[in-house]
């Protein structure tokens, strides 16, 4: 049997059986549902792009995966060629991996042996923000601060390694005050933490973060594994403040594969490639580069780009923020909008319990977790769909 993520599996509601994904809507025997989550999301340009479609199918005839050990093939090399021609900075050395998770430790390992490399075994602390989420997997989990998340990582004692301040820029001057000679990176979700909470901070922090990485010698790490491409109304936060190493996953391929890139600037490639062969990034998922991960990438990026995709966003934002600007309502402790993220933030957990179903009922597809309500659709949805997913989240009040 399966056994389904985050979920008790022993009362577990029976999931919905999707038997059809078309642009905005999944489809059940009888039922017909806009996809507020964008497959946790991933599926920018919805579902069943004819394009990526076409892209895959005939790459597929060609052939789907080969190992990057050894071997390298024309689609991993054209998509490293367009991140880095795309990206700001010297953003230009792309590791590849199957999963945001798995490009959050090598990130990680990235920074850490970038010191040691170096002959710096005093850089072993990460500085991280409260409420962050940067996966599943253990070092990520540690990085992470959401107990609701990760509880089981009590019962290993906490990681004196690693520090949790919050997005106050006064918080940040002291940790780098007191912490900044022993950290090798601070690791962030630039601007919108997501899994945390949708919780929206300012450019501000990470302009300071940058300075003070700057001023220590800190790599500044953004896991844009869900603000990326877009979701927060910019193409990357990367690009107002750029990171040393960027993460970038989920939305990479448009929701058709799991894959995950973890792309390095020229400093960062140049504490490993020298004539020691011990400095080499010790890191080799089976399926790093996958020709069909790559080429659904490829041409996500290229829609993204022919379709200004960022002219579809800032109307999404326009949109939601026009339809919640008077919205309140008991149970609703605050409303947040940025790019294509809508956040019902509510007063208790309680208040959601329900809301699935009753999201289905009237067409939509919801995941809410936690006490958030929330929506990131599809960039290709209509106003009409969006406007329809909004008054749902809404009536749900009334
Ligand atoms: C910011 C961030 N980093 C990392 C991850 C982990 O990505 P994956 O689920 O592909 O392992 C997520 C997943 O939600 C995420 O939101």
């Amino acid at each position: 049997m399966i056994w389904y993520p985050y979920t008790q599996m022993k009362n577990m509601k029976t999931p919905y059986q999707i038997v059809k994904a078309e642009g905005v809507y999944l489809y059940t025997k009888d039922k017909k549902l806009i996809d507020s989550v964008s497959s946790w999301w991933s599926a920018i340009h919805g579902y069943n792009h004819p394009e990526i479609n076409d892209a895959i199918i005939s790459q597929i005839h060609r052939f789907s995966h080969v190992m990057l050990g050894g071997l390298t093939h024309e689609p991993a090399q054209r998509l490293s060629a367009k991140l880095s021609e795309w990206l700001p900075g010297s953003l230009d050395y792309c590791f590849f991996s199957d999963s945001g998770s798995v490009a959050v430790e090598v990130a990680l390992k990235m920074a850490l042996q970038y010191f040691i490399n170096r002959g710096d075994s005093r850089r072993i602390m990460t500085l991280a923000l409260e409420h962050a989420y940067h996966g599943d997997t253990f070092r990520a989990m540690e990085a992470g601060d959401d107990e609701d998340y990760h509880f089981i990582l009590k019962a290993c004692g906490k990681n004196e390694n690693i520090i949790h301040i919050p997005t106050s820029i006064n918080a940040l001057g002291k940790a780098f005050a007191e912490y900044g000679e022993r950290l090798n990176c601070f690791i962030v979700e630039p601007l919108l933490q997501c899994a945390g909470g949708m919780r929206i901070y300012g450019v501000d922090f990470l302009t300071r973060a940058r300075e003070l990485c700057d001023k220590y010698g800190v790599l500044l790490i953004f896991d844009e594994v869900a603000t990326g491409f877009g979701r927060t109304g910019n193409r990357f936060v990367a690009d107002i403040v750029t990171p040393d190493i960027l993460i970038l996953g989920k939305a990479l391929t448009a929701g058709y594969t799991g894959h995950a890139v973890t792309v390095a600037n020229e400093k960062v490639f140049k504490g490993f490639c020298d004539d020691d062969p011990s400095h080499a990034l010790m890191h080799g998922p089976t399926f790093m580069g996958n020709a069909l991960a790559c080429t659904a990438a490829l041409k996500s990026i290229e829609l993204f780009e022919r379709d200004d995709y960022l002219a579809k966003i800032k109307r999404i934002e326009e949109i939601a923020r026009e339809s919640m600007r008077n919205f309140s309502a008991r149970g609703v402790k605050e409303v947040r909008v940025i790019g294509g993220c809508i956040c019902i933030e509510c007063e208790s957990a309680e208040v959601t319990r329900g809301f699935q179903d009753f999201a289905f009922d009237n067409g939509v597809f919801s995941r809410p977790f936690l006490k958030y309500i929330y929506a990131m659709p599809p960039y290709i949805i209509t106003e009409g769909e969006l406007l329809k997913i909004i008054n749902v989240m809404q009536r749900w009040f009334a």
